[in-house]
């Protein structure tokens, strides 16, 4: 599997379980404490595979400032879930009001996020880096992937 085709599979994923979370009511404290350690753990597997494996080759086969202005605004929005949004749900309480408006928030960061990735950095991946590249790509991420998946459970 190919580098973006993994990627790709991945956001299919992260766009199920963040809309899933954020379609639970306040009353769904336990689904909403397993959907968040779920979604929280397949976010950073993803996110980790691509600051470390997938925006380095893009960075490397781009000579485009304007790319790597889009590889940091990445890392910025990985951050943004992971640091503060992501976070404060762990603090907040899952029947609360509250919660259901940072499940909202956190799923509006994660479609927005993908959708750039999808339409901008993908096909400008896939213009830069050749294809024998974004096979071997793709299988160093999967085996990384698996990897943290590994030491997450
Ligand atoms: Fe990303
Ligand atoms: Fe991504």
């Amino acid at each position: 599997m190919d580098a973006i085709t993994l990627l790709r599979e991945d956001h299919k994923l992260l766009r199920k379980l963040s809309e899933e979370l954020a379609e639970t009511t306040e009353r769904a404290v336990e689904t909403r404490k397993k959907l968040l350690v779920r979604l929280e753990t397949e976010l950073k597997a993803h996110t980790t595979i691509e600051e470390e494996l997938f925006y380095p080759a893009l960075l490397d086969a781009s000579e485009d400032i304007e790319d790597a202005r889009m590889v940091a605004e990445g890392i910025e929005e990985h951050r943004a879930c992971d640091k503060k949004v992501i976070p404060d749900m762990h603090h907040a309480d899952p029947g609360s009001i509250a919660y259901s408006g940072q499940a909202k928030v956190l799923k509006d960061y994660i479609f927005h996020h993908l959708k750039e990735e999808e339409e901008e950095m993908f096909p400008k991946a896939r213009d830069l880096i050749g294809r024998k590249e974004l096979q071997d790509l793709g299988e160093r991420m999967l085996a990384r992937k698996k990897e943290l998946l590994g030491e997450m459970a």
